[in-house]
């Protein structure tokens, strides 16, 4: 028999869905995985994007369901990538990040979840700040291996808790106390 969720994760990057599934278990939430390649809207904002994408998983998943957008901003490029990060991930890569940023290291992550249940998207956001590192140190996805979370040595790649202090964890416990609430009164 099919499993049933508290909810459904809507995503075509796994990683992002494990990490979720992880932190919203010490919630007590559990999440489904839904695949969906969502068409990307044109935006300088996450928020906006993360929003839009919400309502269109909806229309396909037709669960209540979230959503997450990400973004790498680094402070010396003026926030660059930011809402174009998958796509600077693709072209020039870490790499290309490390040839680009000299002295001024700082950078945030954002993660944006967006919740839809057919009405009005709620959204929740995460920040991490932190600097970029010199070099690619250890053997995560995406951004982690250039990413230091202020306070810490270590890359995300290279961190074992990771999951304890990201942007994605910032984002999704907001989530998880509000739906918390949300159920606790009848909704
Ligand atoms: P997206 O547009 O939300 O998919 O994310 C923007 C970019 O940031 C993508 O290339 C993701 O792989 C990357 N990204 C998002 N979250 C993380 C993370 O926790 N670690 C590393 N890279 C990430």
């Amino acid at each position: 028999m099919r499993k049933s969720f508290d909810l459904y994760f809507a995503s075509s990057n796994k990683n992002k869905y494990s990490e979720a599934r992880e932190i919203l278990s010490k919630f007590n939430l559990s999440l489904g995985f839904f695949e969906f390649a969502p068409v990307e809207i044109q935006s300088h904002s996450v928020l906006e994007i993360a929003a839009q994408k919400s309502l269109d998983a909806y229309v396909s998943c037709k669960k209540p369901v979230i959503v997450e957008d990400d973004g790498l901003f680094i402070q010396s490029l003026g926030g660059f990538p930011g809402p174009y990060s998958s796509y600077v991930f693709k072209t020039i890569g870490n790499a290309g990040i490390l040839r680009l940023v000299k002295s001024k290291r700082q950078a945030e992550f954002h993660s944006v979840i967006s919740y839809c249940d057919g009405k009005k998207p709620v959204l929740f956001q995460g920040i991490t700040k932190g600097v970029i590192s010199k070099k690619q140190r250890g053997k995560g996805w995406g951004y982690d291996p250039i990413f230091i979370p202020r306070g810490k040595s270590k890359t995300y790649a290279e961190l074992d808790d990771k999951n304890t202090i990201s942007h994605r964890y910032k984002a999704l416990g907001k989530f998880a106390r509000w739906f918390d609430m949300r159920k606790s009164s009848g909704r």
